[in-house]
């Protein structure tokens, strides 16, 4: 499988390169300052750019047959578009392109899964915090449902830095459920894992222990 990664400098994506590449996949990772990414691989293809510029995006987009994104940025008050832009050029490379799959990753709170991250996060934090964000991030979700792809919206709960697992939920029916912590790498793992089942296509599962 040939994977491009956007956001693979940390957290999840830098998780779901190493989980890659010791599975054999031959990753490409786009990356805005390569020197961010110092793992040494003949399989790993880094490539440098933003996931705001279009040309990059095509370019590395090209001969890949499935791409994840798992971009991030910091809590803002600001106006955010980077998601909903980024997404959209990834789905105009990826459209007419032999790329077939796109996972992309957006956080509990993105579109149905509002009112399921408990008290604090869904009247305080989300709110006065990650708003705009948010807002953003369900801009992301519907480029990508109205898309022709093949696609899966990954929606973690509440990220740690704890250890792989693979034993955790995926949940696409949220009556009655708050979501909970879920490790970035266990969110590599379903990645990756997804790759091969395609068990979640057109679907947006929350992951959650
Ligand atoms: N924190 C939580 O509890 C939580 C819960 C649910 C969902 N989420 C979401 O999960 C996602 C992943 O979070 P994370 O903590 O694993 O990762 P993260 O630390 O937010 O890492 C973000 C990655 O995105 C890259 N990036 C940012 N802007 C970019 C751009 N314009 N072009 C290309 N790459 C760009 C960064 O690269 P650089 O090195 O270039 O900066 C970095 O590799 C985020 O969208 C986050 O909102 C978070």
């Amino acid at each position: 499988m040939k994977l491009l990664v956007i956001g693979a400098t940390r957290g999840i994506g830098r998780s779901l390169v190493e989980q890659a590449l010791d599975d054999g996949h031959s990753i490409r990772a786009l990356v805005r300052d390569p020197g961010r990414l110092p793992v040494l691989d003949e399989r790993l293809d880094l490539v440098k750019g933003d996931i705001r510029d279009k040309e990059a995006v095509r370019n590395a987009v090209a001969d890949q047959q499935a791409v994840c994104i798992t971009i991030g940025i910091n809590p803002t008050r600001k106006p955010v578009s980077v998601f909903s832009a980024g997404t959209e050029n990834v789905i105009d490379a990826m459209t007419g392109s032999a790329s077939g799959l796109l996972i992309c990753v957006t956080g509990i709170g993105a579109g149905d899964s509002k009112h399921h991250g408990g008290f604090f996060y869904d009247k305080i934090f989300n709110p006065l915090l990650l708003k705009t964000i948010y807002a953003d991030k369900d801009r992301q979700e519907k480029l990508v449902r109205k898309s022709k792809l093949e696609w899966v919206i990954v929606r973690p709960g509440f990220l740690t830095n704890g250890p792989l697992t693979g034993t955790y939920r995926a949940l696409t029916d949220l009556e009655g459920i708050k979501a909970g912590k879920i490790s970035r790498a266990d969110v590599a793992h379903f990645i990756l894992t997804e790759l091969h089942s395609k068990q979640y296509l057109s679907k947006t599962p929350l992951l959650t222990y």
